[in-house]
């Protein structure tokens, strides 16, 4: 059995045997994780590591700890968290949602540091009126022991040096040795276990943070992960993810509001069936004429002189004209102008097509909705479905759709792809240092434990030395006064 397939076996096992479903984890990550917990409990070999586990059911709590790397800081990356204060919490917090108060879902939180800036955040904004506000911060992770931490609310003081002096003073309570975060923030927020990949998503979020999460996983699993995090999303609301998290750079559902610290606001698209429109046949009324011809052909010559695919439609999506290229990069054969779009051989090919329209006009303002789309097997296509306003801007007027052959970009976006995997899998192997750092230091502080203890003995043995060698000069002291009564005694 290869090593490769010696893994899959072992996570499919423990899915099907534990209900543990580790696949949608990178599997390099997971190699990485399962071979330093095998080398733990001393084996070698994914077999004997599974038949290890079946003798000890406790087992599986260890190894998900290995792999569930939860290295987390409060306000980590604090320019991102400056942006979020400064640009995104005045605006989201102005508009008020449905139901009336503010949720807040910070999903992967690990041991609670993230979810506590989240609140101290948003205590400064609200200020006297944080209770108005009905702030709920629901948290949460698939790792019950980092649950626990997170409920208590204790971290080391070193923990807290990086934040602001005024909001530690404010904020937390305790010592040089250990803080607690204070009642009134601890009270903002309920954690709880939820596996991101399995369990039914928090609704009508309005900030939803979910940083360092999604590089732990596969495409296919990110997908699933991006999905949820969209559903409880309220359209307006904001996503927050890592800073190397670009899982969002070609997607139609997240506008970025600020792209550096990848934050992104979820547009408000219905993705609710289209009504039925109503097709009348006389498409291109009014547009007859001769001095209308003349323009038309003008326009048709300078359309079919460009690259890209142009179509233009009006607001009952029928196709007013087209160039050239729409045929060429589609691979249609007949005719559009006059069809309806909906029953041209353009949506036969893209059977979505008359979906994106809608999109574009579901909004209270029509709105450009991009997407991708495959023609053949050798070629793809950027769309673009862009609304076309009148003069004053008061109204819609058309659609234009505009097609781009992307497949040489798409070859180098694998590239670009495969160079963002890399990143996120060095910070993934960063993560894991840090974590191998903190058990370092902790057995450094075991150690440092037990050098004090010995040096304390030591000294009690000093002492007792001490201690001993005066008892030694005293009896030497009552030996020569002994001695000397005794050659007094002689003398008698
Ligand atoms: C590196 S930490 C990130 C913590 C925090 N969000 C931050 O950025 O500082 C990743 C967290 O994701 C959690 N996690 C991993 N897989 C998960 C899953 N399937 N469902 C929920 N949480 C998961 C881990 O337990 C861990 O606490």
């Amino acid at each position: 059995m290869t090593k490769n397939s010696g893994l899959e076996s072992l996570l499919q096992a423990l899915a099907e045997e534990r209900g543990l479903d580790l696949r949608g984890y990178k599997r390099t990550t997971l190699a990485r994780r399962i071979a330093r917990r095998m080398t733990q409990v001393k084996l070698d070999d994914y077999q004997r590591y599974l038949e290890f586990i079946r003798k000890r059911p406790e087992e599986i709590n260890q190894l998900l700890t290995t792999i569930l790397i939860n290295v987390t800081r409060f306000f980590r990356d604090p320019p991102a968290w400056d942006v979020l204060r400064k640009q995104v919490l005045p605006r989201l917090a102005s508009h008020r949602g449905k139901p009336d108060s503010f949720r807040v879902w910070c999903a992967g939180c690990a041991t609670g540091e993230e979810a506590y800036s989240v609140a101290i955040l948003l205590a400064e904004h609200f200020g006297n009126e944080l209770r108005e506000h009905d702030v709920k911060i629901y948290a949460t992770d698939q790792d019950e022991a980092a649950l626990t931490t997170a409920r208590h609310a204790e971290y080391p003081a070193e923990k807290v040096a990086s934040i602001p002096a005024g909001w530690r003073q404010k904020y937390f309570r305790g010592d040089d040795n250990t803080v607690r975060v204070e009642r009134a923030i601890r009270k903002m927020v309920i954690f709880g276990h939820s596996n991101l990949l399995e369990d039914a998503p928090i609704s009508h979020v309005r900030l939803l943070v979910c940083r360092n999460v999604l590089i732990y996983f596969d495409t296919a699993a990110q997908q699933q992960i991006l999905k949820r995090l969209e559903y409880a999303l309220d359209p307006g609301g904001v996503l927050f993810l890592g800073s190397t998290e670009s899982q969002l750079r070609r997607n139609n559902t997240f506008a970025p509001l600020n792209a550096k610290w990848r934050i992104f606001q979820r547009t408000g698209q219905s993705v609710a069936e289209p009504p039925h429109r109503r097709y009348e046949e006389e498409t291109l009324r009014g547009l007859a004429g001769n001095e209308l011809a003349v323009l038309r052909a003008y326009h048709e010559s300078l359309l079919d002189s460009l690259e890209p695919g142009i179509l233009i439609m009006d607001m009952r999506d029928a196709i007013i004209s087209e160039n050239a290229s729409v045929a060429r990069l589609w691979g249609t054969k007949e005719k559009l102008a006059g069809r309806l779009l909906p029953q041209s051989e353009l949506a036969r090919r893209c059977p979505e097509l008359p979906k994106y329209l809608e999109q574009s006009r579901a909004g209270p303002k029509p709105e450009t909705v991009r997407f991708e789309f495959a023609p053949a097997r050798d070629r793809l296509l950027s769309v673009t479905v862009k609304p076309i306003l009148s003069q004053d801007q008061a109204g819609q007027v058309g659609t234009l759709l505009y097609s781009e052959d992307i497949t040489s970009r798409e070859g180098m976006q694998g590239t670009v792809d495969q160079l963002q995997s890399t990143t996120e899998e060095l910070q993934s192997a960063n993560e894991e240092l840090e974590t191998t750092n903190e058990e370092l230091q902790s057995t450094n502080e075991e150690l440092e434990t037990t050098n004090e203890e010995l040096q304390s003995s030591n000294e009690e043995l000093e002492t007792t030395n001490e201690e001993l060698q005066s008892l030694n000069e005293e009896l030497e002291t009552t030996n020569e006064e002994m001695a000397e009564r005794s050659r007094q005694l002689d003398i008698v």
